[in-house]
């Protein structure tokens, strides 16, 4: 029987599970279930018998894709799939997707929730400040950027956004002021909202001289990825100005360092839990087992990245 396995370290809310396989046993296959493994091990044997597999930000490289002998597709139930070797799987002929837009709300959210936390001093009592008429500045208009869009209207805060695949139309459509240079972005807004994918291109992009061009209070906040900051630089930032603040929900790999030193000015989740909702499990994980089924029985390859 075809067999779909579920491998999430972090698992699934109980609720997308049961979508999940209500999704695979009815379209007649068997559904394996691989949460919250702790050895690499683990995931090499669970997947040697799969035909397809759901993942999350699982790291899916060489060894795992050689150990998948039956694989014909992976999905990665969210939007970055900086996580899986692509090359090793098209070399293998496996075809890998992912499931944009669906978990973008729940990040979105992720990020006001810690502006509000910062912005009233972790909420221990003492005066704070509001997010209603400062500026932001959302670094890539994606799924996620155009979530934060909506909801900084809400608070009131005048919104810019650079894209440079993005179009000028598109942005001033959703009533956000679109910056033609990175440099004008972080220039403008005290705030910086990253939603940059991380790739050869960003790795490192959020640099010393980006950094330094903010206002005074400078809050950047990442819910994207640890290294699309450069971590020296951002230490310098730091020591640099007594004004600037880090809130995020990838950890760099140095937190210690920043929280020795700075624990007023840096706020970082214990674990990435932007997409840990049950909504956004259940809209990415249902939207993988479908794609998954429509991959298997149509050749469906509408979200293929790695064409
Ligand atoms: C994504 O790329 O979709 C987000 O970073 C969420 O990742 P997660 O599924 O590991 O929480």
């Amino acid at each position: 029987m075809t067999k779909v396995l579920i491998a999430t370290d972090k698992p699934f809310a109980p609720i997308a599970v049961k979508g999940i396989r209500e999704v695979i046993e009815e379209a007649g296959f068997e559904l394996g279930l691989l949460e919250g493994y702790t050895t690499k091990e683990e995931l090499l044997n669970a997947v040697a018998d799969a035909d397809a597999v759901i993942i999350r930000s699982d790291k899916a490289d060489k060894d795992v894709i050689d150990a998948a002998v039956k694989l014909k597709i992976i999905v990665r139930a969210g939007a970055g799939y900086d996580n899986v070797d692509l090359q090793a799987a098209s070399e293998k002929g496996m075809v890998v997707m992912n499931t944009p837009g669906q978990n973008s709300n729940a990040v979105a959210e992720l990020a006001f929730g810690m502006m509000a936390y910062y912005a009233r001093n972790f909420f221990n009592g003492k005066s704070g400040t509001e997010l209603k008429g400062k500026s932001l500045g959302i670094h890539a208009y994606g799924w996620v950027g155009k979530n934060v869009a909506r909801i900084a209207k809400g608070f009131g805060m005048e919104v810019y956004a650079f894209d440079p695949f993005i179009s000028k139309e598109v942005i001033e459509n959703d009533g956000v002021i679109c910056v033609g240079t990175v440099e004008e972005l972080y220039k403008n807004c005290q705030y910086i909202s990253l939603h940059i994918p991380s790739n050869t291109q960003t790795k490192g992009s959020v640099n010393y001289s980006l950094l330094s061009l903010m206002p005074g209070k400078g809050v950047l906040v990442n819910t994207a990825r640890a290294e699309v900051v450069n971590e020296a630089d951002l230490l310098k930032i730091f020591a640099d100005r007594d004004d600037f603040a880090y809130l995020s929900d990838v950890a760099p790999a140095n937190l210690a360092d920043f929280q020795a030193a700075y624990a007023s000015r840096i706020f970082c989740t214990p674990k990435k839990m932007g997409a840990q909702t049950e909504e956004a499990n259940v809209n990415a994980g249902i939207a993988a087992a479908k794609q998954i089924v429509a991959f298997l029985k149509h050749d469906d390859r509408t979200f293929q990245v790695n064409k």
